[in-house]
Parts: structure tokens; C-alpha cells; sequence
């Protein structure tokens, strides 16, 4: 990673070398069994070099599979009982946090099916920049699809791919999740409120944050972007789409003293489904949150038509909505008395240090479901508007903290109407395994909800990593009039596609059928 090309010529000689490539490509990637999927001499090759670091993981539901060369009776129960937590799906090569990505193809029941499919085939325990450089050259070189995969949470399936060399970037040096070492010196890093991710909006987005990042590009270059080199590669990683432009193998991002947090759960709830004032109580408390956005509060609240009870093993159904409030100020949410009978539980939490109170609020969602989700900026005009049936949520991660930020170098990617929006409404769904009909169901149930918050702010964006892949308007929601830009980039760094995935930038070039990537 010696002194860099001057930008200019780097873009000369990645033209030509473009104008050459064209020419020779194949139209899919290889598959195995295919007549170019790489012999096992050149596999044996990569793993030489690469330290041994080369794995073949079997699914990590086969242990619950008789006939699956990894089944084991006795592992079985603990794989089943560790599948709805994210730690595990993180410490597994291949495994991603939703069945959705992997097909269901190997879940950890036996009466399931174990077919294997849909996870890539050979992985890179990658622990260095030199590896991940070594990964991307042979994908490139033998025209093997390359993913990688860091925690494995995302809700695209982007971390996970059928027929595929994936880079698993989890043991990468300088890409651990430092938080628990961070507090003691009193600082904190912006990241997002589950422990295991490797984007909370008082200091901006994560992306503001970003003074430097080391990147391995397509053409297996190792070059450190910044504000003053490659510059349209440093700009293009921030908010630009994961694993599009280059694979990160470190990254510096700027920190902050560690603020005092004062803190409320809020709990609103009935058993009375028929209660007619169920959504002027949502609406009433939502109308809330812009004037205490703007006083400093951030935080996450869902609300619910219909629960299970979890006081009383389910036994009654709950409407209602519930909420985790941050405040680096002490402000209070007001509330006077209800129309109608609501049980409303609030514990106020005053000024415990950050880390404490990050253990007791991260988010505490399920792994291992099948599920799906969308969603939308919202304006403040919008968001007054905001008041819907069946399940949502609304994340508070918009507003001041992130008008105000100011990313290095001038500026970068994230969608322009973040910058604009108040809160970031989410609607998720899940559905039963290996059911496409309750599926289709979901996904039509889905797009209604999307629709609707479509309707009430049509010039708005979406949050890239929380959409569904089929998202139509993907390109101006994610990054309206930048997407040009994006592209143009795009072709430059990665002029043989070595990365792809849904929805992203170039994606349109590609498309995947039964298993294998084809050029259209
Ligand atoms: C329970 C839960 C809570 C969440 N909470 C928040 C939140 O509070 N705020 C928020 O902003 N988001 C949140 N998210 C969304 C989260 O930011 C995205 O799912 C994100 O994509 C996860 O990134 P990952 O690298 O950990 O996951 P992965 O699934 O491993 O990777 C995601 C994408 O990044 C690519 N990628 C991974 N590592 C690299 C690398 N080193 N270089 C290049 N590309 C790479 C992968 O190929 C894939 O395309 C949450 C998600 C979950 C599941
Ligand atoms: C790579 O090499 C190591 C060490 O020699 C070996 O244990 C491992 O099984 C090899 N991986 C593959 C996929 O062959
Ligand atoms: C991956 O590499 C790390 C670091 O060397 C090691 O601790 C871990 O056991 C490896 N994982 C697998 C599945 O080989
Ligand atoms: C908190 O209050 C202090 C003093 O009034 C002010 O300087 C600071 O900007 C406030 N912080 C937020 C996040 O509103
Ligand atoms: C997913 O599984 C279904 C059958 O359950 C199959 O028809 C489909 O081709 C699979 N998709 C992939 C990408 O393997």
C-alpha cells in the first residue's frame, strides 16, 4: 500500500483496462460442476497462500440432519436453542440472522429439508487485508461470485449467496466492536442499538463519523481513502451501498465523551382491542416526538394492534405502544390522563453513565425468523400525519443530531432525505418457514404498509439496510440524484463486477436465476 496514483491517472488506466475486459467477459459466473468453476488444485492453491485459511462449512442446521455428514444428536438441541440469537449467526461462516437469506434450506429441525442451498460454497476465515486481497484476485480471476459477510444481520441478503467464495471480514483485525473497551476511557462511537453491529443520532450518522478507511477495491487494490485520496472511493463507501465498491478492512472513525443518559421506557397498552381510541393514543404520543426530538431526545418505539400478552404468558391480547427514550437532556413526555382505559408503565431512568444504559436498552429482537421490512423518511408534515393500522415502528434517528453533522471531505452518500426527515418509520414482518404462500402473503401485506408510507411523503427516501430487496424505486430512494454518480464510480472501481448484490448500485446489469448470476 505504497504512494498512490494520482486520481486522474488512476482513472486513465482503470478505463482502459474496462475497455479491454469488456470484450472477454463471460455472461455468468462460474457454478460448480460448471466447466469453469476453479479445480480443486487452484482451491488448494488459494488456501496455501491464504494461510489455510480456507473453509468448506457445512450449514450449521445439518447437526439436526441423519444422513448430513456433520449430524450430531447431542449438538443438535444447543444449535436449535442458540438459532434466535444473533451472537450465533455472527460466529458462523455462512450463516445469516434471518432464515429468509438462506432459503430455509437447513433449518435446525429434522423434519425440515437439508439441502444445502443457497449458502455460499467455500469461505475465507479472512484476518488480514492480505487475505481479503487474495479472496477478491481469484474471484475475479476464475469469475467466481464473491460476497462477503461480516455479522451476517442484514435484511437484504446481502451477506449470504448460493454458488459463491465469500469473504467472512467477522475476525479482521481493527474491525472488532470496541464498546466495551471504549467506555472505561469514556468514550463512545456512533453505532446502532444492537450489540453485535459493527448506524443513534444526537452526533449524525455513522457515516458522518468517518475520517479514514482502508479498502481492498475489485481490482484488488489495497489503498487507504480519506479526504484527500481517492476521494470519490471514500465518498462512494459512505452510504454508497455494502459490499458494492470495495471490501473495508479498517476503518478510523471519531469519538465522543461518553454522555450521561437520561432515559425513559414507556410502555402504552390495553386488553381492550375494541377500544376505539387505541390509535389517537399512538397518534397523540407520536405528535410528541418533534418537539422533543428538538429538545435532544432519540430513541426507538413500536406500536401494535395486536399482541400476545407477555405479562401473562399471552393469555390476553395487548394493543398498544412502547418506547425507549434517550435524552442527553432531561426533558419529560408529558402525559395526561386518556380517553378511554390504557395501563401505561413508565420507568424513568435518570443519568446513568452510556455504557450502563446501552446494556439494559440495545435491542433485544429475535434471530433465526423469516421476515421482511420496509421503510420510509418522514418529514415533520408527514410524520404529523403518521398514524397507520397493523404493526410499525418509528425510529427517532433523524432530526437535529443529523441535520447538523458534517461528514469529512465535503460530504458523502447516505440518502439526501435523511438529512431532512424527523424519524425513520419501519414496518416488519415475519411469516412461518417454508411456507411461499404465507410468504407471498406477507410480502403483499408489506407492500401495502410501504405504500402507505409512500403516500404520505412521496419525495422521501428509504434507509437502504432496512428495505425489502424488490423495493421498486430503489435507485431514487436510496439515492436520488447521486445514483449517476454512484454508478459512474462504479464502473470504474469494479469494470468486471466482481461484487453484486440487490438492490445496488449496477445491479441492473445482472440478475440471478436458479442460483446462478447471469449479465442480462
Ligand atoms: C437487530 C438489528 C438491529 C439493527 N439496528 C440498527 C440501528 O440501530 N441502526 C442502524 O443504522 N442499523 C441497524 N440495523 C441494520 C444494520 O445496520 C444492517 O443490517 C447492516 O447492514 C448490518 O451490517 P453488518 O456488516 O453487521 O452485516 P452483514 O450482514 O454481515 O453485512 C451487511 C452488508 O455489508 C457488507 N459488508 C460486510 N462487511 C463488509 C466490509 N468489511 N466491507 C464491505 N462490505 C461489507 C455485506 O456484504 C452485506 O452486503 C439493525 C439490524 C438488526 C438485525
Ligand atoms: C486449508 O488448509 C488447512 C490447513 O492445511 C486445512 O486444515 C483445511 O481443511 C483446508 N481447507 C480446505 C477448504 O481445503
Ligand atoms: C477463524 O479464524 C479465527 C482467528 O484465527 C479463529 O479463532 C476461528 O476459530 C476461525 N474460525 C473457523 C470456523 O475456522
Ligand atoms: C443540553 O443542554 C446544554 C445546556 O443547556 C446545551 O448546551 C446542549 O446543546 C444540550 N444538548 C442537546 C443534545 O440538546
Ligand atoms: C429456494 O427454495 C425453493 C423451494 O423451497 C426453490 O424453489 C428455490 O429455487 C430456492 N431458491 C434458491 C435461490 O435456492
Amino acid at each position: 500500500m505504497d504512494s498512490e496514483p494520482p486520481w486522474n491517472s488512476w482513472y486513465k488506466a482503470a478505463l482502459a483496462s474496462l475497455a479491454l475486459r469488456l470484450a472477454i467477459q463471460p455472461r455468468c459466473k462460474a457454478v460448480p460442476g460448471g466447466p469453469d468453476w476453479p479445480s480443486i488444485e487452484s482451491w488448494a492453491r488459494l488456501n496455501e497462500s491464504t494461510e489455510g485459511r480456507l473453509l468448506r462449512p457445512p450449514p450449521p442446521g445439518a447437526v439436526c440432519h441423519p444422513g448430513q455428514a456433520t449430524y450430531n444428536a447431542a449438538e443438535c438441541p444447543l444449535v436449535r436453542s442458540a438459532w434466535s440469537i444473533y451472537e450465533f449467526h455472527g460466529a458462523d461462516p455462512v450463516s445469516s440472522a434471518l432464515n429468509t437469506w438462506n432459503n430455509d434450506s437447513c433449518l435446525p429441525e429434522a423434519a425440515d429439508p437439508c439441502r444445502n442451498r443457497g449458502y455460499p460454497v467455500v469461505v475465507i476465515n479472512a484476518t488480514t487485508s492480505q487475505h481479503v486481497k487474495l479472496g477478491v484476485d481469484f474471484a475475479r480471476k476464475y469469475n467466481v461470485r464473491l460476497i462477503v459477510k461480516s455479522t451476517g444481520h442484514d435484511f437484504l441478503g446481502r451477506s449470504v449467496a448460493p454458488n459463491s467464495l465469500s469473504i467472512w471480514a467477522h475476525h479482521l483485525k481493527g474491525m472488532t466492536f470496541h464498546d466495551s473497551k471504549l467506555d472505561p476511557l469514556g468514550q463512545v462511537v456512533v453505532g446502532g442499538q444492537v450489540e453485535t453491529i459493527s448506524g443513534s443520532s444526537h452526533y449524525g450518522t455513522a457515516a458522518d463519523q468517518v475520517l479514514e478507511m482502508e479498502i481492498v477495491t475489485p481490482n484488488g487494490d489495497m489503498v487507504v481513502a480519506n479526504e484527500c485520496r481517492y476521494r470519490d472511493l471514500f465518498w462512494a463507501m459512505r452510504g454508497g451501498g455494502a459490499s458494492t465498491f470495495g471490501i473495508m478492512t479498517s476503518v478510523t472513525i471519531k469519538t465522543f465523551p461518553s454522555p450521561r443518559m437520561n432515559s425513559l421506557d414507556l410502555g402504552i397498552t390495553t386488553t381492550n382491542l375494541q377500544n376505539p381510541y387505541i390509535f389517537d393514543m399512538v397518534a397523540y404520543v407520536l405528535s410528541q416526538f418533534l418537539t422533543l426530538g428538538d429538545r435532544g431526545m432519540t430513541g426507538y418505539s413500536t406500536f401494535f394492534s395486536s399482541l400476545p400478552n407477555p405479562l401473562n404468558g399471552g393469555l390476553t391480547t395487548i394493543a398498544g405502544l412502547t418506547m425507549t427514550a434517550a435524552l442527553l437532556n432531561s426533558s419529560s413526555l408529558e402525559i395526561t390522563t386518556w380517553p378511554g382505559r390504557f395501563e401505561i408503565l413508565s420507568i424513568p431512568d435518570a443519568y446513568k453513565p452510556f455504557y450502563d444504559w446501552y446494556i439494559l436498552h440495545k435491542d433485544r429482537t429475535v434471530a433465526g425468523t423469516d421476515g421482511l421490512l420496509g421503510s420510509r423518511f418522514l418529514g415533520a408534515e408527514a410524520f404529523r400525519r403518521f398514524a397507520y393500522g397493523g404493526a410499525g415502528a418509528v425510529f427517532m434517528v433523524g432530526g437535529k443530531g443529523v441535520r447538523g453533522a458534517r461528514p469529512r471531505g465535503g460530504g458523502h452518500v447516505i440518502s439526501p432525505a435523511w438529512r431532512k426527515s424527523s424519524v425513520l418509520a419501519e414496518t416488519f414482518l415475519t411469516f412461518p418457514p417454508l411456507k411461499p404462500a404465507a410468504r407471498r402473503a406477507a410480502l403483499n401485506h408489506l407492500n401495502y404498509n410501504i405504500e402507505a408510507l409512500r403516500q404520505l411523503d412521496p419525495d422521501s427516501g428509504a434507509y437502504q439496510n432496512e428495505v425489502h430487496p424488490e423495493e421498486p424505486d430503489w435507485k431514487n430512494q436510496f439515492w436520488g440524484s447521486n445514483y449517476e454518480r454512484l454508478a459512474f464510480i462504479k464502473k470504474l472501481v469494479d469494470p468486471e463486477d466482481v461484487l453484486w448484490c440487490i438492490p445496488y448500485v449496477g445491479n441492473e446489469l445482472w440478475h440471478q436465476a436458479d442460483s446462478q448470476l447471469c449479465r442480462r
